[in-house]
């Protein structure tokens, strides 16, 4: 009996033991998390769309559209929160909602350590990408750890993640444009003007290819039969055709999904641009802006010129569906 009191009276202190030093280290993690946060003086760079968080050694990059109605959110220096101008929604520096009437927190596009270091996404998951076209052409892709799981944690109300909701077969253009339908946009242009994608990025900054070689002809991308960076001879083409219709205003639209030196791409989409102004159209450029806005904005389109590449070839059959004319 003795003995059976002696092993419950240890047990109890063991347990309180343990349970006081969990405690106090949920409290000491919880206390360092609050420092930081306040003494955080985080750089905070607004475009049109998107916000670039970069703060302790990591950059974050959030979409600026507000769950609630789809306002954008503006940054608030004094209390470092992002605050809806639309019904007042707040958000904190990470993009959590932590006043109504937005129930979701904002997108994260990104969210990196060591942006400089950072080459291979798939070794790392706390690198968070989106990947809209491969969620939607392959099956594989959204299986994996990359796939739905990463995309429903990380840009829970992204097109990706109600594409994958809405179903699990490849390419079901149907779905996609219902969702594309109820899309809230906010960005205003004309509706006659000429938009182009472009692929960039890796296909340019790791081709092996100056820009000039890739502008003067078609080339395949590294080992692969790919071409995806079109050449200046293929813009000539398209020329006859842009002047069938009455275009004067292009949009060049292209991103990364990482956070590369990608000073060939900006040259190739410099070039690009140069090449349409010379002939006489304003061109403006959407680059890294929201990726979702940008597959709206281009799927929509009334006229369109595709680039290489599987993500291309999904916006060219939305366009087909939106009656728009690819040219
Ligand atoms: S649109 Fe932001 S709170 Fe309503």
């Amino acid at each position: 009996m003795i003995f059976l009191l002696l092993v419950i009276s240890y047990l109890i202190y063991y347990y309180l033991k343990i349970n006081y030093s969990n405690n106090n280290l949920r409290l000491i993690t919880k206390n360092s998390n609050n420092s930081n946060s306040k003494n955080i003086k985080p750089n905070v760079i607004l475009t049109d769309t998107t916000v670039t968080v970069k703060s302790n050694g990591v950059t974050k990059k959030l979409s600026r559209k507000c769950p609630n109605a789809g306002c954008m959110v503006d940054y608030d220096k004094k209390s470092n929160e992002f605050v809806c101008p639309c019904h007042q929604s707040k958000f904190n520096i990470d993009g959590k909602v932590i006043k109504d009437s937005a129930e979701d927190d904002l997108n994260i596009y990104y969210n990196i350590e060591n942006m400089d270091n950072y080459n291979n996404y798939k070794s790392n998951n706390k690198k968070y990408m989106y990947r809209l076209g491969d969620m939607v052409k392959s099956k594989e892709y959204r299986d994996q750890n990359i796939g739905y799981k990463l995309h429903y944690n990380y840009f829970k109300n992204s097109i990706a993640v109600k594409y994958m909701q809405l179903t699990n077969k490849d390419n079901d253009y149907d779905t996609l444009l219902t969702i594309i339908k109820d899309y809230k946009l906010n960005y205003n242009y004309d509706k006659n003007t000429l938009i182009i994608h472009l692929r960039t990025g890796d296909v340019i900054d790791n081709s092996g290819y100056t820009v000039n070689e890739l502008l003067d002809s078609y080339k395949k991308y590294l080992n692969t039969p790919f071409i995806y960076v079109k050449p200046y001879s293929y813009y000539e083409d398209k020329l006859i055709k842009i002047k069938k219709y009455n275009i004067k205003n292009i949009i060049l639209i292209t991103g990364f999904h990482k956070n590369h030196n990608y000073s060939k791409s900006f040259d190739y989409i410099d070039k690009i641009k140069q090449f349409f102004e010379k002939r006489g159209y304003n061109v403006s450029t959407r680059i890294d802006e929201d990726p979702d806005d940008d597959f709206v904005i281009m799927c929509k389109s009334k006229y369109y010129i595709p680039s290489g590449g599987g993500f291309s070839r999904i916006i060219s059959k939305m366009v087909e569906l939106n009656k728009g004319i690819i040219i």
